[in-house]
């Protein structure tokens, strides 16, 4: 067979595309790793900004690193179907694995000092979904937007400017209600008597393709009991962990699952802001937590409770956190996945 030529100029060509396919992946690298844009803020920024001031604890999470592990269920009674086609809405026990934790970078921290608690969850299906969640004890967050949560966490850390605070609130004055909850709500003294909030707003949408934008909470089963921050310093500095776990050994502890659905005109994409008391909102069933796990190299140490991991019948809204919080999840995950040798592993002769 003949073997075919090319032009001088076609292989000019042909480099010249080549060479512009490279340029376009080096600047689109560039542009991702934030090098032609040193002030947009990127994950590693926002994950970096929470480190305290010596540095994060090695092979934790970024944030809320003290907490511990557990397996249970979520009980669906099928009431939240009419709402969503997630598996997870139909009446059904499905498992989960969650955690309690402390909204603190500290893995250390005092329990009677941590505003805020957390829980999160991972609960699968048979059809093959996951569903995670990661909800804060706060009834809405301190600030509004993304870019405020990095300002916040830049003026807390900033010890030099005696008035980086004052500048901070007089920019985002929506921390102003958050400051009176933080100082006015009442504590308790067990991660069981506790409410958790989603604040985030997600869309759920049922088997006859209807959207509604939700928000949801798990309100506790346990009576809350409020004790004042120095009875809780009086309880030592790691009381949360042995209370739940002296509980759940006695009986599961559960919480309902409320789903509140948005009025039209509700603000959808701004956390630091509550919905009215009077809407709408649909029992969809029990989280019963059964068994607390090893927290060191239990089953959550490998789990990223991302809250965009959403089943088909729920997606995210208009509300910018939950993307974000994936990417700077991912950023925490990586680095923690990363710096193994540092983690605390359970020694092989204390493992149950
Ligand atoms: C832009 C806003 C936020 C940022 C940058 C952020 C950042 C983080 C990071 C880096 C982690 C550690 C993740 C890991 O290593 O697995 C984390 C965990 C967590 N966050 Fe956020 N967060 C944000 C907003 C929120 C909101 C709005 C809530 C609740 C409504 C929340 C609740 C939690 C909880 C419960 C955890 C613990 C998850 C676990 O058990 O692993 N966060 N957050």
């Amino acid at each position: 067979m003949a073997e075919q030529k090319r032009s001088p100029t076609s292989s000019i060509g042909s480099l010249v595309l080549i060479a512009a396919i490279v340029a376009v992946l080096v600047l689109a690298f560039a542009y991702t790793a934030g090098w032609l844009t040193p002030n947009r803020l990127t994950p590693a920024k926002i994950v970096g900004s929470l480190a305290p001031p010596g540095g994060p604890a090695l092979g934790f999470r970024r944030n809320h690193a003290k907490g511990i592990c557990f397996t249970g269920t979520f009980d669906s009674n099928g009431s939240a179907a009419a709402l969503s086609k997630a598996q997870l809405f139909a009446a059904g026990s499905y498992p989960v694995t969650g955690r309690f934790n402390l909204a603190t970078p500290d893995p250390k921290a005092n329990d009677a000092m941590a505003r805020v608690r957390g829980l999160s969850l991972s609960v699968t299906t048979p059809d093959g979904s996951t569903w995670r969640s990661a909800m804060i004890t706060a009834p809405f967050f301190p600030v509004a937007t993304v870019d405020g949560f990095y300002d916040l966490q830049k003026a807390l850390a900033d010890k030099s400017n005696p008035d980086a605070m004052k500048n901070f609130a007089a920019a985002h004055p929506e921390i102003g209600a958050f400051g009176k909850w933080a100082g006015s709500a009442p504590w308790t003294p067990s991660y069981a008597e506790d409410r958790y909030n989603s604040l985030n707003s997600f869309v759920f949408t049922n088997t006859s393709g209807q959207d509604q934008v939700v928000r949801w909470s798990f309100v506790p089963a346990a009576a809350p009991e409020n004790v004042t921050p120095d009875q809780l310093k009086a309880r030592g500095e790691n009381f949360l962990d042995a209370d739940i776990t002296k509980r759940v050994q006695s009986a599961p502890q559960q919480w309902t699952m409320l789903v509140t659905v948005a009025n039209p005109g509700d603000p959808t994409a701004d956390p630091s802001k509550a919905w009215p008391e009077d809407r709408r909102t649909v029992n969809a069933g029990t989280l019963v937590v059964k068994q607390i796990e090893a927290e060191p190299d239990g089953p959550c140490r490998d789990i990223n409770f991302d809250p965009t991991v959403l089943p088909a019948g729920m997606h995210v809204s208009d509300d910018p956190f939950p993307a974000a919080r994936s990417a700077a999840y991912s950023v925490s995950f990586n680095r923690r996945t990363a710096e193994d040798k540092d983690y605390p592993h359970t020694p092989e002769g204390a493992k149950q």
